[in-house]
C-alpha cells in the first residue's frame, strides 16, 4: 500500500474539449442578414421595462427595480427589510487599485479590511470538533463540515423569524458550492491508492467518505455583531448538501427510461449533486447548484463496455467525455456497501439484464443539471431541473424578472468549444409566488423553451430552439438521432451541435446587468482556438510566452468577455446584438493582444467568476481562474463599470502564430480604462478566486477563495516548507479554501 500522488488532473478537466463537431466558425458563416447599422436599430432597449434583477447572489437578491415600469405591477419585494442606503446616483470606483502579487495573502485596498468567515472543514454543528487540518479528521463528521473548494455563492437576507428578508444587511443564508477537492491535503497523505492505471484502486474508504462529504453545498447561517461577520455553527438552518443527499428528478426527462438505476427503478431519483461550479437564484427565494465537471467522477472503461452499448449511447458517451477510471476512483473501493455508495460510480453495465435498473449503465444520465435547493427549508429535497438541459453547467444567471413575463436563465457549458444556452419558461412570473419554496420551481423551470446561442459575424445573434423536430433535432440526424423529448433534454450537447450553435472559448458565468438587462459572458481561455479556427465572437489566437523559459500559450490564453443583448429588451426574444466587453491580456502585450488597453492596475487574464451588484446597479465584479498570467501575479478580483452593447467599435485584428497569420474581424467595446476597471483583490498563491455575494446594504461582500496551493507536489506532504501555500492560518498550515468577508474601515459601501 502506498500514498500515490494526488488526483489533482494533469489538466483542468474543463479545458479539455469534446465537441468534434465541424459547426461553423463566423468566418466561414454565409454574410449576415443585417447591416451593423440596422443590427443596432433592433430596437434593444433598457428604459422601457422594469428590470428586477436577480442573478447570482445578493443582498437584495434579484429585487431591485432598476427603469420606471410601464407594465403593471411590478414585483415588490418580498419581504421588506431595512432600506438600503441610497447608491450614488453615477457610481464611481473609490479605492486605489490593488498591485498585482504573488504574496501568500489576500491583498485588499486601502481602507478595506478582509477577514476569514468559512474554511474547509469548520464545523457547522454542535459536538462536532474545530478542525485539525492535518488528514486526520473523523470522515464521518464531514457532513457537517465546510466542503472543500469554495464556489459560486448566494447571499440570502433572512429576517428574525428566518424568512427571506432580501435587504437584510445584517443577518443572511450564506449559500455556496463546494466543487472539487485538494485529496493532498485532505487525507494523512493525499489519496491512498494501490495499482495503477485500470487496475488502480482506493484502498481506504474512509478517505472516499471524506470526499463524499466535502463535493456539494453549504448552506451557512452568517451574522453581523458590532462590525464582525461570523457564522453560527449551531444554527438549525446550517445544512450540508452532498453526494449522498437524495435529490428529486423533475421536468420532461423526470421518470424517463434515461434515468432509470438500480437506485430508482422508474427514473424519479438519484443521490447527490457534485462539481458544483456557479450558481444562480430564482426569484422565488432558491438556490441553484449548477453541475460542471461531472463526467469526469464516473467510471467507465470503454474497452469493457462499448461492446455492451449502442451506437447511439456511445456517441452521447463520447460527446460528454464519459470514459475513463474516474478522477477520483471512488467507484473502485470495495467491499461496497448495501446501497452501492461506491459502485454507483461505475457507469458501465455490470449486469446481463435487460434493463438498466439492476445497475448504473445510467449513473452518469443522472448528472449534469441544474439542482434546486431551498436554502429556507433543511429537511426539503433538492430537485434536478431537467428542463434546463445536461451539459457542463458553470452557472444559471436569472435574467430580468418583470411580473407577467417569462422567466429567463442563462446558463454556460464550460469546456473548450462549448456553447451558450437560455431557458425560458412557459409561465409568466408572477409575485405572489415568491416564497414557495420547491413548488414555485416546479411551476416556473418545468415547462419552457431551452435554446442555444449562435452569434453571428455581423453583430447580431440568434436563439436556436432545442427541441424535437426543430433546427435539426430529428431522427435523421446523423451524429445522434433524436427519437423523443427527453433525449434532447439528456443529450443536449448533441442537439445544440444539430442546431449549429457557436463554439465559444469555454462559457463560464453570465451575469446580467441591472441598468439595462444586458447579459455578460465570460470566455475563460481556450487552448484550441487557432490562427485559422477564430470567428468574430472568438476573435483571437496568438501566443503569450509565459515566464523566463517565454514558455509557449496559444490559442486564446488570457480569455475575454462577451455581452449581448436580447432584441427589444425582452429577454424571451430569438435574436439579440453582442460585443466583446473586455479581453484579458497582460497591460504589455501587443496591441491586437491587448484590445481594452489595459494597463498595470487593471490587467487580468482567464475571466470566469462575474456578479453585478445588487445595490449598485452597474458595479460588476469580475473574478480569474488563470494558469496563463501567473508568472507575474495571483488571481485576482476587478471591479468594473461597464458601459453598453455596440459603445466601442468594429475592428479587424491581425492573429499571429509563428509564421501563420490570418485577418479576424470583431466588435470591440469601449476601452474601460481605471475609471472602469480597476484591480480590487489579489489572492494568496495556487489559488481561484471565484464566488461572490453582498450583504442586503452593500455594505460586505464575501468572496471565495478556492484551492490555494493546490499545485504542491505530492512528495512535498511531509515538508511543510515546500507547501504552495499555507493560507489562510500561515505558519506551517495545510491550505484550506475559504470564504472571507470584505468590509470597508468606514463602514461605506463596497468598491465606490
Ligand atoms: Fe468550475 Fe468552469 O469553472
Ligand atoms: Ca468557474
Ligand atoms: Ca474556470
Amino acid at each position: 500500500m502506498s500514498a500515490n500522488p494526488p488526483q489533482i488532473p494533469a489538466v483542468d478537466p474543463d479545458d479539455i474539449g469534446y465537441n468534434k463537431t465541424s459547426n461553423p466558425s463566423f468566418s466561414q458563416l454565409i454574410e449576415g442578414r443585417l447591416s451593423r447599422r440596422n443590427l443596432f436599430g433592433l430596437g434593444v432597449g433598457s428604459a422601457s421595462v422594469a428590470l428586477l434583477q436577480a442573478c447570482g447572489g445578493g443582498g437584495s437578491n434579484g429585487f431591485v427595480p432598476i427603469a420606471p415600469a410601464p407594465a403593471p405591477n411590478p414585483a415588490p419585494a418580498p419581504a421588506p427589510g431595512p432600506a438600503p442606503a441610497p447608491a450614488p446616483a453615477a457610481a464611481k470606483l473609490g479605492f486605489n487599485a490593488v498591485p498585482k502579487s504573488l504574496a501568500d495573502v489576500v491583498t485588499v485596498p486601502a481602507g478595506y479590511t478582509a477577514t476569514v468567515l468559512y474554511r474547509l472543514g469548520d464545523p457547522i454543528a454542535s459536538g462536532v470538533p474545530a478542525y485539525l487540518n492535518d488528514g486526520t479528521d473523523a470522515p464521518e463528521t464531514f457532513d457537517r463540515r465546510a466542503g472543500d473548494h469554495h464556489d459560486g455563492m448566494t447571499f440570502f437576507g433572512i429576517d428574525a423569524s428566518n424568512k427571506w428578508a432580501p435587504q437584510a444587511a445584517d443577518r443572511g443564508l450564506l449559500v455556496m458550492n463546494h466543487e472539487a477537492i485538494t485529496p493532498l491535503f485532505l487525507h494523512p497523505a493525499g489519496q491512498t491508492i494501490v495499482g495503477t492505471g485500470n487496475a488502480a484502486v482506493r484502498s481506504v474508504a474512509g478517505e472516499v467518505q471524506r470526499e463524499f462529504f466535502v463535493h456539494g453545498v453549504s448552506v451557512i447561517d452568517v451574522a453581523k455583531e458590532g462590525s464582525t461577520w461570523s457564522y453560527k455553527p449551531g444554527s438549525s438552518l446550517n445544512r450540508r448538501v452532498h453526494t449522498l443527499t437524495e435529490m428529486a428528478f423533475s421536468g420532461p426527462a423526470a421518470k424517463t427510461d434515461y434515468l432509470k438505476t438500480k437506485y430508482s427503478s422508474d427514473g424519479s431519483k438519484t443521490r447527490g449533486t457534485v462539481n458544483n461550479c456557479a450558481n444562480g437564484t430564482t426569484p422565488w427565494g432558491t438556490y441553484l447548484a449548477c453541475e460542471e465537471n461531472w463526467a469526469g467522477y464516473f467510471r467507465r472503461i470503454a474497452a469493457n463496455d462499448n461492446p455492451n452499448r449502442s451506437a447511439k449511447e456511445i456517441a452521447a458517451f463520447t460527446r460528454y467525455g464519459v470514459a475513463g477510471t474516474g478522477r477520483e476512483l471512488w467507484a473502485t473501493v470495495t467491499p461496497d456497501t448495501a446501497d452501492n455508495q461506491y459502485g454507483r460510480w461505475n457507469c458501465e453495465l455490470v449486469t446481463s439484464a435487460a434493463d438498466a435498473t439492476a445497475d448504473y449503465r445510467n449513473g452518469a444520465n443522472t448528472y449534469g443539471w441544474v439542482v434546486e435547493i431551498d436554502p429556507f427549508a433543511p429537511a426539503s429535497t433538492p430537485k434536478k431541473r431537467t428542463a434546463l438541459g445536461r451539459f457542463g453547467h458553470e452557472g444559471a444567471c436569472l435574467g430580468p424578472v418583470v411580473v407577467g413575463k417569462p422567466l429567463v436563465w442563462y446558463m454556460g457549458d464550460d469546456a473548450q468549444n462549448e456553447y451558450l444556452y437560455k431557458f425560458v419558461s412557459t409561465r409568466n412570473w408572477d409575485a405572489a409566488d415568491v416564497g414557495g419554496g420547491i413548488a414555485s420551481g416546479d411551476k416556473y423551470m418545468d415547462d419552457g423553451k431551452l435554446y442555444v446561442a449562435r452569434f453571428n459575424a455581423d453583430g447580431s445573434g440568434d436563439w436556436l430552439e432545442l427541441a424535437l423536430g426543430v433546427n435539426g433535432i430529428t431522427a435523421a440526424n446523423t451524429a445522434y438521432a433524436f427519437n423523443d423529448a427527453a433525449e434532447v433534454l439528456i443529450n443536449t450537447r448533441l442537439a445544440a451541435d444539430a442546431a449549429r450553435a457557436t463554439k465559444m472559448d469555454r462559457p463560464e458565468w453570465t451575469a446580467v446587468n441591472p441598468k439595462n438587462g444586458e447579459i455578460y459572458l465570460t470566455l475563460t481561455n481556450n487552448s484550441a482556438r487557432a490562427v485559422t479556427g477564430t470567428d468574430a465572437a472568438n476573435p483571437r489566437s496568438y501566443n503569450d510566452p509565459k515566464g523566463a523559459a517565454q514558455t509557449a500559450q496559444k490559442g486564446n490564453p488570457n480569455g475575454h468577455v462577451v455581452r449581448f443583448a436580447d432584441a427589444d429588451g425582452n429577454p424571451a426574444a430569438t435574436r439579440f446584438k453582442w460585443d466583446v466587453y473586455l479581453f484579458g491580456a497582460r497591460s504589455t502585450a501587443a496591441a491586437d493582444v491587448n484590445l481594452s488597453g489595459l494597463v498595470a492596475d487593471n490587467d487580468f487574464s482567464s475571466p470566469d467568476g462575474m456578479w453585478f451588484s445588487s445595490v449598485t446597479p452597474g458595479l460588476l465584479w469580475l473574478q480569474t481562474d488563470d494558469g496563463k498570467y501567473t508568472d507575474v501575479t495571483n488571481c485576482m478580483m476587478l471591479a468594473a463599470l461597464p458601459g453598453q452593447v455596440g459603445d466601442g467599435a468594429a475592428k479587424t485584428i491581425t492573429n499571429v502564430d509563428g509564421a501563420v497569420s490570418a485577418t479576424q474581424a470583431t466588435f470591440v467595446g469601449k476601452a474601460p480604462g481605471t475609471d472602469g476597471l480597476r484591480r480590487f483583490l489579489v489572492g494568496p498563491k495556487d489559488c481561484e478566486i471565484t464566488g461572490i455575494a453582498e450583504s442586503g446594504d452593500g455594505r460586505a461582500i464575501f468572496v471565495n477563495i478556492q484551492h490555494p496551493g493546490e499545485t504542491t507536489a505530492a512528495a512535498s506532504i511531509t515538508d511543510p516548507a515546500k507547501f504552495g501555500s499555507h493560507w489562510p492560518e500561515g505558519g506551517t498550515a495545510r491550505p484550506r479554501s475559504a470564504t472571507v468577508v470584505i468590509t470597508r474601515d468606514d463602514g461605506g459601501l463596497i468598491g465606490l
